[in-house]
């Protein structure tokens, strides 16, 4: 039964580095950025080593693993140099994205039914290496099945169109996307995946998406980073966590 599952935060560190390398230098850390994290009542960090390593570098995922307690879920493309890289760092998970060197950030979830044939001996060698496996998927039932078909254990869910229906304040789009992702969270726990979601959660939208049971954890960083300005990273953590928490165990929202 779903019902009583407890919900997890993962905190996405990426945007501590963005700020890092906007001048160079080694400040902010986004390692002490993650060990403040934890301390605030995280479940994971997350990091997204991406191609042009824009935010997150390599040195930044040894670090990581090597320094903080915390399960570390490495976000990647499926590129042999990410694999070889995966591997060495030895993570807990690794959640597959799609990349595309223009975009601001990841915009939409991983085609895994048209790649079939390559993602499935690529999630493979992650899992031989004991490191568990995400797919990033929008909520449909083919990419859904398509991850079960692959190999995969979890699929995290992209919340991105629910994030544009919240902040654009419309309502029927806003449940509809709403829906879209219930109805992927019950299908992928049927199919016996583990269930998780984000990108574009903040503390307005949070609550909706961390209400449904099957869903276990969230993936959370540039809302977090960014009001961390206004309010301390230790604060913008413990206040989600509690968000989330409350949704969870039915408080109002
Ligand atoms: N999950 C995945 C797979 C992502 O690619 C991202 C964005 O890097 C996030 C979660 C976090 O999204 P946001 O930074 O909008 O909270």
């Amino acid at each position: 039964m779903s019902a009583n599952k407890p919900i997890r935060l993962g905190v996405n560190i990426d945007h501590v580095a963005t700020i890092r390398n906007a001048r160079g230098g080694p400040h902010p850390d986004p390692v002490r950025a993650a060990h403040l994290v934890a301390s605030a009542g995280a479940d994971g960090i997350t990091a997204h080593l991406r191609e042009d390593r824009r935010h997150i570098r390599d040195d930044d995922m040894r670090r990581l693993k090597a320094e903080i307690g915390l399960p570390l879920n490495f976000e990647m493309a499926a590129t042999a140099e990410m694999l070889q890289l995966c591997i060495d760092v030895a993570p807990h998970a690794c959640c597959l994205v799609p990349e595309n060197r223009n975009e601001r950030t990841t915009e939409g979830g991983l085609n895994v039914a048209g790649q079939h044939h390559y993602l499935a001996p690529f999630i493979r060698e992650l899992s031989e290496a004991n490191i568990r496996v995400s797919l990033f998927v929008d909520p449909e039932a083919e990419q859904i099945e398509a991850a079960k078909g692959a190999g995969a254990s979890v699929i995290e869910i992209h919340t991105g169109a629910y994030y544009e229906a919240t902040a654009a304040t419309e309502p029927a789009l806003y449940k509809a996307e709403l829906e879209k992702i219930r109805s992927a969270a019950t299908l992928a726990d049927k199919l016996g995946l583990e269930v998780h979601a984000g990108h574009g959660l903040t503390f307005l939208n949070v609550q909706p998406v961390a209400a449904i049971p099957e869903i276990v954890e969230l993936n959370i960083g540039h809302f977090l980073v960014g009001e961390a300005v206004f309010m301390g990273l230790a604060g913008s953590v413990k206040e989600m966590r509690r968000l989330m928490q409350d949704a969870r165990t039915g408080g109002l929202y």
